[in-house]
Parts: C-alpha cells; sequence; structure tokens
C-alpha cells in the first residue's frame, strides 16, 4: 500500500517496526491516521494496534526516538501514548471488546488483529496497514474498508445492531462522517440508527456534544442536521430543535418550516464564517418560534417575541447540551436576541437613533449580527431575496455613515454610575440603574448632547423627580467618561 507521508511519519513508521521485530510483536497503523491518508485529508494522531503488549512497545519504540518522548499508559486497558514532532501516537493491544447492554463499560480480553478490526465503528475505519519487516506497507483490509472508500460509503464492519449497540455514540459519528467526507450512509445502516436511537441516551452528553459541534464545522452542516432529525437522534437529545419542524396551514395560510429554514440559515452563515458561535447563533436564532406562534384572525401567522423567548432559551440550551456556560454563551444569546433588529432597519424611514441605538447595543459584534442577518434571508422567491439584500446593503451604508460621526459603538455614556453614587452618596442600587438609563436612552434618541453637561442636568431633573438630593455637586469630574462625540 503506497500512501503520501511524510518523512516524520516514515522515520516513525521504520522506528515501530524495528521494536516491534525485536520483541517479535506484529504491528499496524490503524483507523482514521489510514483512512485520511487514502482520502488525502490532512491526517491528526496515528493509531498503532499491536498483537502483543501495547504498553511495552511503546516504551521500546519511545527509548529509539530522539528526545526520548514521554510515554503515558493505563495498565487497565492496555493503551500508551506519547506525543513526537507535534504527532500524538497511541498504542494499543488488538482486543475484543463488547458493552453490555444498559452499561458503557466494556468486557475487554485480547484478541487478533480481526477481532479488533470487527470491534470498530465502519468499515473505511478498520484498515490496518502492515509495519512489520517482510510486510511493512501490506493493507489488511477484510471489511471491503478500501472499497467503501471509494463508493464513498458509511458501513458497519459487522450487523449496525452489534456495532452500535457496542457504543451507541456510533450512530453520531456515521452522521458525522457522512457530513463531513461527504459519504452516503447505507440504507441498512440508517434503518438501524433509526431503530436503536434511544440507545444514545446512555453515552454522555458531552461526547454527543463533540459529535454535533463537528457536524456544525462541515461546510454544510444541514446535511448532518437534517440525517440527525429523520433519524430520530435529535430528539433524544434536542427536542426543541425539533420542535421548529413541520408546517400548520389554517384558513388557507401555512407559515415556513422553521426547521429547515434554520438549517438554510446555518449553510449560509458556515459559507461566510467558519466560527462555530456564530452558527451555533443561526441554530438558535428562532429556537423560540414554536412557543410565540400564534394565527392571527385575517392576518396570519405570527411569532412575535421569538427573538427574546429565543435569548432566555439560550442558557438552558447550553446547559442542557454541555455547552461552555460563558461568554460564548453570552455571545450566541445577545446575537439571538439582536437577530431581527438589523432587518427591521430596512423598512420605513429609519431615524438615526434607531441606526445609533443598535450600534450601541451591537457593540464589537455588530458584523457577526449582519453577516447573520443576511444569512437569515432565505426566500424560494429570488426577486424577494434580491431586494431584501439590497435594501440590506443600504442599511450597513447607513449604519456606517452613523458610526463613522457618532461613534457609538462601544461607547459610555458621560456619566458613569460610579458618578452617580458619588454625587448622591449611595451605593449600589436601583436608583443607580435607572439614571444611569434615563441618561443613556436620552443621547441615544437625540434628545441631549452626548457631553458631560447636558448629562448632569438632565441627572439633576430626574433625581429631583425621585425626590433625591445630591451630596457632592459632581463637577470635580471633568473626566468625560470616554464619550467621544457631540453630537445632536
Ligand atoms: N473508533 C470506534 N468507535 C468509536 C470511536 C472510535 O470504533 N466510537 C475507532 C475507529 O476505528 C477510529 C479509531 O477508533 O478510526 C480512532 O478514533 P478517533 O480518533 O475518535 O476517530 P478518527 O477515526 O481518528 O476520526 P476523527 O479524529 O475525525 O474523530
Amino acid at each position: 500500500m503506497d500512501i503520501d507521508c511524510s518523512a516524520e511519519e516514515l522515520g516513525l513508521f521504520e522506528v515501530i517496526g524495528k521494536s516491534a521485530g525485536e520483541s517479535g510483536t506484529t504491528c499496524y497503523v490503524i483507523g482514521g491516521f489510514v483512512r485520511d491518508k487514502i482520502l488525502n485529508r490532512a491526517t491528526k494522531d496515528i493509531d498503532i494496534v499491536c498483537i502483543g503488549d501495547g504498553i511495552a512497545l511503546a516504551h521500546s519504540v519511545a527509548k529509539k526516538l530522539p528526545g526520548r518522548p514521554n510515554v503515558s499508559y493505563f495498565k487497565n486497558f492496555g493503551t500508551a501514548h506519547f506525543r513526537y514532532n507535534g504527532i500524538d501516537v497511541e498504542f494499543v493491544g488488538a482486543r475484543k471488546e463488547s458493552y453490555r447492554q444498559h452499561s458503557r463499560k466494556p468486557e475487554v480480553t485480547p484478541g487478533t488483529l480481526e477481532d479488533d478490526q470487527k470491534r470498530r465503528d465502519f468499515t473505511i475505519n478498520a484498515l490496518a496497514i502492515s509495519l512489520n519487516e517482510g510486510s511493512y506497507g501490506n493493507l489488511i483490509d477484510p471489511f471491503e474498508g478500501m472499497k467503501d472508500l471509494s463508493l464513498k460509503k458509511i458501513r458497519t464492519p459487522l450487523e449496525p445492531d452489534t456495532t452500535f449497540s457496542d457504543d451507541p455514540l456510533r450512530m453520531m459519528r456515521a452522521i458525522r462522517f457522512a457530513n463531513q467526507l461527504n459519504f452516503e450512509i447505507e440504507p441498512e445502516i440508517f434503518a438501524s440508527i433509526k431503530h436503536n436511537r434511544e440507545r444514545i441516551r446512555i453515552v454522555s452528553q458531552e461526547r454527543i456534544t463533540d459529535e454535533l459541534n463537528k457536524i456544525m464545522m462541515c461546510s454544510s452542516p444541514s446535511t448532518g442536521l437534517d440525517l440527525l432529525y429523520r433519524s430520530g437522534l435529535l430528539k433524544e437529545f434536542f427536542p426543541q430543535m425539533v420542535a421548529l419542524a413541520g408546517v400548520e396551514i389554517l384558513e388557507g395560510k401555512g407559515h415556513k418550516d422553521n426547521f429547515y429554514h434554520t438549517l438554510q440559515v446555518i449553510d449560509n452563515t458556515a459559507s461566510k464564517s467558519d466560527d462555530l458561535w456564530l452558527r451555533w447563533a443561526a441554530l438558535l436564532h428562532d429556537i423560540g418560534k414554536p412557543a410565540t406562534k400564534r394565527f392571527e384572525d385575517g392576518h396570519g401567522w405570527t411569532f412575535h417575541g421569538h427573538e427574546v423567548v429565543g435569548e432566555r432559551m439560550t442558557p438552558k440550551i447550553f446547559r442542557q447540551l454541555k455547552l461552555p456556560q460563558n461568554e460564548k454563551m453570552k455571545y450566541v444569546a445577545k446575537l439571538v436576541a439582536l437577530h431581527l433588529r438589523p432587518i427591521s432597519l430596512t423598512k420605513e424611514d429609519i431615524t438615526d437613533s434607531a441606526m445609533r441605538r443598535l450600534l450601541f447595543d451591537a457593540g464589537d459584534d455588530l458584523e457577526d449580527l449582519m453577516l447573520l442577518c443576511e444569512s437569515d434571508i432565505t426566500s424560494k422567491n429570488r426577486q424577494k431575496v434580491k431586494r431584501y439584500l439590497e435594501n440590506f446593503e443600504l442599511v450597513k451604508i447607513r449604519l456606517k455613515e452613523v458610526e463613522e460621526k457618532d461613534k457609538i459603538r462601544n461607547w459610555q455614556p458621560p456619566v458613569s454610575g460610579d458618578d452617580i453614587m458619588r454625587i448622591f452618596g449611595i451605593g449600589p442600587s436601583r436608583a443607580v440603574g435607572v439614571l444611569k438609563t434615563t441618561i443613556r436612552e436620552a443621547i441615544l434618541d437625540g434628545d441631549i448632547p452626548n457631553n458631560y453637561d447636558a448629562a448632569y442636568n438632565l441627572l439633576m431633573e430626574k433625581a429631583q423627580e425621585m425626590n433625591m438630593t445630591p451630596v457632592d455637586n459632581g463637577k470635580n469630574n471633568t473626566d468625560t467618561g470616554g464619550h467621544n462625540t457631540d453630537k445632536s
């Protein structure tokens, strides 16, 4: 078998073959590395399977390598690992392994190469190449993995029910590989996924989400997401997304299928950005629609407030899917909340103040928001899409003009919360929030100019209404609080 390896990889294989020869061990490079080399894709880690003691082989290989990489190993699992020249190399003894029903704990016993290949997930991942002297480079392919690679098919080495029941995550992997490699899942394999879908519940959410994110990072995630939906797997761990599917018709009026619309928005986003979280915002942008769906007589279907409901659902979904609970989640929730705003600016005669508000609310995420909104323009009517996109370009130009004039992005109002607390001699409280908001809103609306004096005067007016008395005249603060515009 001739595969295109780098000098480092070849050097490593030579040392492995030599060490294996010395200890009388038979060993092979197997799995994703072989698959990706044959497909001419970039490879990541190298998996070595040997008939015998994988840990001992790893140690004797490491000893011969320049820099003597450090070997870490798990005696119980018979696996060993080291990192060499940036490549992760994993050694494992060939084994028979099966998972008991309702449990993820495997029963493992030593086995032959074929036993090991049999217990792997797909035929294309079960290809092995010998590294021993004498048979070096020979391909061992008992399950026609090469044929499946050329036919672009996802098949399991054993009966699919057996392979999937050994590790139900493989159902997600089948879909992920089909999406990533642009392969087709054999109908009987897909039928087995449908049949075994509930078994995904024994898999940890972290592993499921890892696969889901790999699907999200494909060039066209809609393929994988649709397969997840049609197999029934999606409903098992992400029912909120499944709730988007379907069309209801009343009085001859229907609405679009929000599931397939969402998939299109994800693909549109993916064609312009490889940011996983922006893609998640695309996935969740309409997630509040099922909960807000109403039929208004004489008007048709509405989803009022779905962006607010979607924003609130985001943290819960992130928790449920074990996605990070950090600023990434806040970013996604923010884009979901704002996703209708740029489009609403295409409608009437829009004031500078509406533009300023969007610039202020979106801040640094404005470009991402605009990209999401542009991706959200989907319609079967090409003329309509063209018209929307043209209007959208005008909004972009207006936003740019207002930003250049007013510099409102990342702007801070000229009187800060700290100023307010000092002036009135109070601590953090609701009153501080009310006063801060009054000033900010007045400036964004263009009711008062964006400077300290105007903000201070308004503060005094509002405070009087609230029966608050200043303890400090506030005049010793000449700091302009980072505001940088003097617009009207
Ligand atoms: N494998 C398996 N069942 C799993 C996971 C992995 O049979 N649930 C086997 C496959 O033979 C796979 C190999 O272990 O090729 C290595 O697994 P992994 O590194 O997770 O996958 P790769 O195939 O290398 O692909 P990727 O790195 O894209 O996940």
